[in-house]
Formats: structure tokens, sequence, C-alpha cells
């Protein structure tokens, strides 16, 4: 599996986002459409951006009863993405109802990556509000297990959970991470962040990178020094 950037296109308009993907000409970065753009411009967004020759991580974070999960996996599956999530604490028969869901007639299917527990969630709340004793990370493995065990193909994580979440699942088991800056930037909200340099060496299949692409005065030029030492060096 081929290791990528994936730039977070965090807008909230189709004549943002086309503009900023303008910039790059021939260039077909890998794209993120989270929650806001997704249902600001609706699915003809994802129509749009594919037919530009984009490849597509659709950010929807599909959390409901196998049955619902399943058909809606269907829809996203017909609208060509590359690649979609779910939460793993769906449990299990969620996660193997979607990926049957995503499964085309021709047998192909988007790949489908796991959150385990949002970076928003820390041990306090988890214990408190969700009744979840575990440490965090115990958890996170486990909900890695869980989605490993049900077929998919990796989960969302920290380039620095990488090489565990690899131990535990199997080296082709993909990780996904957000959290990643240059060296020396500024690092807006983003609390436990490592270059795109890092992220490789810790072993990170595909990052994905917003702000530091997305807000730069020169985007193509972040992202191919993002390529540069996340994907060629
Ligand atoms: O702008 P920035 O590089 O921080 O964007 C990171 C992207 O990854 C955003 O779309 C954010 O929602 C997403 N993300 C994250 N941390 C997670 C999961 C997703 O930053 N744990």
């Amino acid at each position: 599996m081929g290791k990528d950037v994936i730039i977070a296109c965090d807008f909230n308009s189709k004549h943002e986002v086309i503009r900023f993907l303008d910039k790059f000409g021939s260039k077909k970065p890998f794209v993120k459409i989270g929650m806001e753009l997704y249902y600001s411009e609706g699915p003809q967004i994802v129509r749009d951006i594919k037919a530009r020759g984009h490849k597509i991580f659709l950010d929807l974070k599909l959390h409901d009863i196998p049955n619902t999960v399943k058909k809606s996996m269907a829809v996203l599956s017909s609208l060509d993405v590359d690649m979609c999530n779910l939460h793993a604490a769906g449990t299990k028969a969620m996660m193997t109802a979607a990926l049957e869901g995503l499964t085309r007639a021709d047998g192909t299917r988007p790949l489908l990556i796991a959150v385990t527990q949002l970076t928003s969630t820390d041990q306090a709340r988890m214990k408190e509000e969700l009744l979840i004793e575990r440490p965090l990370d115990e958890v996170v493995m486990h909900y890695a297990k869980c989605a490993a065990d049900s077929g998919l193909d990796g989960v969302v994580c920290s380039p620095l959970e990488a090489a565990k979440v690899h131990a535990a699942c199997g080296k082709d088991f993909l990780t996904v991470t957000p959290g990643v800056r240059f060296a020396g930037a500024d690092v807006g909200d983003q609390v436990r962040v490592t270059t795109p340099a890092k992220a490789k060496e810790l072993g990170s299949d595909y990052i994905v990178i917003g702000r530091p692409i997305t807000a730069s005065e020169d985007p193509v030029a972040s992202y191919e020094k993002c390529v540069s030492e996340f994907v060629d060096c």
C-alpha cells in the first residue's frame, strides 16, 4: 500500500474548495471531505471533486445500528469515494455490516477506516461519562483490534501510535494520521504533533494535513514539501 498525503479540505462551500484545488493545476492530491463541506454542499460535492480526478477520503464517521450503517455505506460506495470511516464503538456487528454495504457488485470497495476514541475524549471523560474504566491507550488498541478482526483496513490514530497499531493489528493494517505540522511551524489547536518526515519514520501510512497547506501562502509548495518529506524521501 503506497504512502500518501491527504489534504483536509476543511472549507464550508464548493466555491472555496474549488478555488483551492484550482491552484494545483494538473496535480490531483488525495483530499479529505469532512462533515462541514458534505453537509453544506451534499453528495454532489463528492461527485464534483471526484470528476476532477482526486482521490477522496469521506470523513463522516458513521455510528448507528448495523442495518442503517450498511445501507448508508452502500450509498457512499456508489459515490465512488476511495476511503470512508465509522466509529469502532458501533461494535463488530456494525463494522461487518458496513463492509457488506460498501462492497460493490464487482467485489471492489472503498477502504474502511475506524475511529477508536476521538482525541477530544480524555481519560477523565471516558471514565466519568462513558463509564469506561480501562486506560485510554488500552481502549484505543482494543478498538483497533476489533476493527481489524471485523475486516476493516485500518484506523485513524496519532503518528505516535502507528507502530503500536501495526504491532497489534499487522503491518498492512493502515494508520491514517492527523496531527502533522512542519518543523518550527505554529501547531494551532493540535497538541501532539509530528513532522511529515517523523510520521514516515514512525510508520504512518497516510498523513492527514489541513491548515499547514490550506492556510499556507503557497499551498502547492507546502503540499510538495509534505510529499517530499513523507512519500519521496
Ligand atoms: O488543519 P489540521 O492539519 O489540524 O487538520 C487535521 C484534520 O484531521 C482535520 O480535518 C481534523 O478534523 C482531522 N482530525 C484530527 N484529529 C483527529 C481526527 C481527525 O485533527 N484525531
